[in-house]
């Protein structure tokens, strides 16, 4: 009960046939019998790169306030290059250090990604298209210091300073107090380029699928006011593909109670005035969609029901990965074939601007529908064109401006 093994089509083969193939199974197995410390964490990581050195890269985006790395385990086919159209998606876990089951699966799904790629169809689809960017504990010093089995204690919640993290962040009406290395360290990592189009904070105590705002001006006496961002309809339909690929999120329950999140999704705002918080950072300051997630309604269960959390969250966790390819995606040059950075790109009815990449690049997550599209540069005339959006695929509309004519042409994958 304390661990799954998945074992590739090909293994399977070879089970009677010799040593070599054993050992390959053995590396296939993803232990869920107990939680991993810092230390363990960090052996898992660097041993995964090591066995799959084409698919997985280790990077640290800074040091925790009590001395420890603030890794990320990134996987992607060629993950040494920077592929350009390749959209970039992050998970989150662990900002709280008590919050110990996001920690657990995101270091599950790390491994199944790799263990399954070039034999199972989804992942290697997914891996092969999206440059995945998986950070384990944003807490690590809160984790160290927390217990197992505690479902509601909250030692360990803050970092080393006591500074509860999900309420760090710069915020659009508050003051949140001095920055903390682990913030200023997520806050430097979505400005790198590509920004992150995709992104997911996994903590607990509920079953539910948060969205942005968290908060609004009316501060946090006024816990209840819905406060919508300009991408609202995104933002549910992102939100509900987690819940409704999870087998008891959607039914909006939570843990009982007073609970009730109809269809396992909520306004943050609406739900619990949050200042600060990572989401609304992510979606303000670089053009990354964040939501999010709450995993369990026990803060650190016992090692023995990880298993279960894993089962409960592999086919949502991989769900709302695949979100990163809706909406309309493309590249922005100039007609002598150079990409052109910070290009505008806005969509008629929704007041967000998304800037283009170094590279030129965008993706606009949007929902089926028909929209009006355009791309600004300054020095030309705005392009635009209307776009349908269907579910699947993006839609590729790549734009051309003519240096010399200063007008600029979209083609439409
Ligand atoms: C965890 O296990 C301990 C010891 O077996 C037990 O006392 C405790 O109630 C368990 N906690 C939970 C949340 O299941
Ligand atoms: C996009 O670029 C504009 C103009 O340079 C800037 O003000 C804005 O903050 C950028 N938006 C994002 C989300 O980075
Ligand atoms: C759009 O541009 C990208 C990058 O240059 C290219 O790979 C793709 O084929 C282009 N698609 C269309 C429809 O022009």
């Amino acid at each position: 009960m304390g661990s799954l093994t998945f074992l590739v089509a090909v293994a399977c083969t070879l089970t009677t046939v010799q040593s070599a193939s054993v050992s390959k199974r053995e590396t296939l197995t993803i232990a869920t019998d107990k939680y991993h410390n810092y230390n363990d964490l960090q052996a898992l990581l660097r041993q995964l790169v090591s066995n799959y050195p084409n698919l997985a890269r280790v990077y640290d985006v800074g040091t925790s306030m009590g001395g420890r790395k603030l890794s990320v385990i990134q996987i992607s086919d060629r993950v040494n290059e920077r592929e350009v159209g390749e959209p970039r998606f992050k998970y989150i876990g662990n900002i709280h250090g008590n919050e110990a089951v996001g920690r657990e699966v995101i270091l599950y799904l790390a491994q199944y990604l790799l263990y399954n790629y070039g034999t199972d169809p989804r992942v290697t689809q997914l891996v092969d298209t999206t440059d995945i960017h998986l950070m384990p504990t944003l807490n690590p010093d809160g984790f160290e210091i927390s217990r197992e089995g505690e479902c509601d204690n909250v030692v360990g919640r803050t970092n080393n300073n006591g500074v509860d993290l999900n309420r760090n962040f710069p915020d659009q009406y508050w003051m949140t107090g001095t920055i903390q290395a682990e913030t200023q360290a997520v806050m430097d990592w979505i400005k790198t380029q590509p920004n992150f189009v995709l992104s997911a904070s996994l903590q607990c105590v509920t079953l539910v699928a948060a969205y942005p705002f968290d908060d609004h001006q009316y501060g946090d006496i006024s816990s209840g006011l819905y406060a919508a961002t300009p991408d609202d309809a995104t933002f549910k339909a992102l939100a509900k593909s987690y819940a409704n690929a999870h087998p008891t999120m959607h039914f909006g329950r939570g843990c009982g109670g007073n609970d009730n999140f109809k269809d396992g999704i909520i306004n943050g705002a609406e739900w619990l005035t949050v200042a600060g918080g990572m989401q609304d950072y992510n979606y303000l300051n670089s053009n990354t969609f964040e939501i999010t997630i709450e995993i369990s309604c026990c803060r650190y269960p016992n090692s023995s029901e990880l298993a279960s959390y894993w089962n409960d969250n592999r086919n949502a966790l991989l769900t709302y990965i695949e979100q990163t390819h809706m909406g309309v995606k493309g590249v922005v040059k100039t007609s002598d074939g150079t990409p052109i950075a910070n290009a505008q790109v806005r969509v008629s009815g929704i007041d967000y601007t998304m800037n283009t990449s170094d590279l030129g690049e965008y993706w606009r997550l949007l929902i089926p529908g028909t929209y009006s599209i355009s791309f600004s540069v300054e020095g030309y005339t705005t392009a635009s064109t209307s776009v349908t959006v269907s579910s699947g695929s993006p839609v590729v509309l790549n734009v051309t401006f003519d240096t010399s004519t200063k007008q600029g042409s979209i083609t439409q994958g």
